[in-house]
């Protein structure tokens, strides 16, 4: 069996690669990277290690050849229409190389949302679907990581978190936890034609965050609902879908999705 993961030195890919090698030995796993000469930990540790450009079809084929299972990790071009023509190519050359499971990394509960990164997610779901090769879909949730944007430092020092108004749910989770899922799915059998929303089990609030914020800082931070608030965030928030929640994830880690308050603790200075 050999695992191909593309994307390998990035954040999320290298938190799977590391629980990867907790499960299997490393001459299972092959990582297949954009900048080689960023990989060097992995040939330390007896890893293969591919280029894999997703602009350049040619080096797919021999990245995915061997492939029993390719997890796919969706490019991070900021232009999705870039994104759309290399996630083509990722498909094409999965079908040459005759991959027999197709594991992509998509968006949670795509269909409900408003973006064009939504509807990129759908589509190559749907690509992949007229391969007719065996996939997973794995639908991450937002990163908690998008509260580094709420001004978490200047809540604690003013006692003050300030958000735009409205019924905001998040369903987010840590990269760390979608590790410990898409690991889980990797290495074990039956995954097969499966689509997993791997979301918190339970949405959290923004009052649930302030909350978090003065049990961390030991000050009270209340909340505060503020329409003059400019923030891109909430234009980004409110068209994709971050309420709807799914146990699929918890059930994959045999266990807990990480608390929003541990979550919290690396995007807050005291
Ligand atoms: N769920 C969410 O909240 C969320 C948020 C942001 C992004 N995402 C999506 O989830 C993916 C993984 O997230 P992440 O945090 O690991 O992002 P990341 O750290 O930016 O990693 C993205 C990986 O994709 C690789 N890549 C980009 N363009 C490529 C290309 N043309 N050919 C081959 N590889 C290419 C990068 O290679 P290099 O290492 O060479 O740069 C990097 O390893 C992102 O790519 C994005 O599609 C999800």
């Amino acid at each position: 069996m050999s695992i191909v993961i593309t994307g390998a030195n990035g954040k999320l890919g290298s938190l799977i690669m590391k629980q990867l090698l907790k499960k299997v030995s490393a001459d299972q796993i092959i990582a297949c990277v954009r900048q080689p000469d960023k990989a060097e930990e992995y040939l330390k540790q007896g890893i293969e290690v591919r280029f894999c450009d997703y602009d350049k079809p040619e080096s797919l084929d021999q990245s995915f050849a061997g492939a029993s299972k390719l997890l796919f990790i969706s490019s991070s071009n900021t232009d999705d229409t870039i994104r759309l023509r290399q996630h083509a190519h990722v498909i094409e050359a999965a079908k040459k190389a005759k991959v027999e499971h197709l594991l992509f990394t998509s968006f949670a509960f795509p269909g409900k949302g408003l973006i064009s990164p939504t509807h990129l997610y759908l589509a190559t779901e749907h690509a992949i679907l007229t391969t007719g090769i065996p996939y997973t879909f794995l639908r991450n949730a937002l990163y908690t990581d998008f509260v580094g944007v709420l001004g978490l430092d200047a809540a604690i020092a003013g006692g003050e978190l300030s958000v735009y108004p409205g019924d905001w749910k998040f369903n987010t989770v840590t990269r760390h936890d979608l590790a410990l899922g898409i690991a889980a799915v990797l290495t074990e059998s039956g995954h097969e034609n499966k689509t997993y929303e791997l979301t918190a089990p339970h949405s959290w609030t923004f009052n649930d965050l302030a909350v978090a914020l003065s049990d961390l800082s030991c000050k009270p931070v209340s909340l505060r609902q503020n329409p003059q608030i400019q923030n891109w965030i909430y234009g980004f928030l409110g068209k994709i879908n971050t309420s709807s929640t799914s146990s699929d994830l918890e059930k994959l880690i045999g266990g807990p999705v990480t608390s929003l308050k541990e979550s919290i603790k690396q995007f807050i200075a005291t």
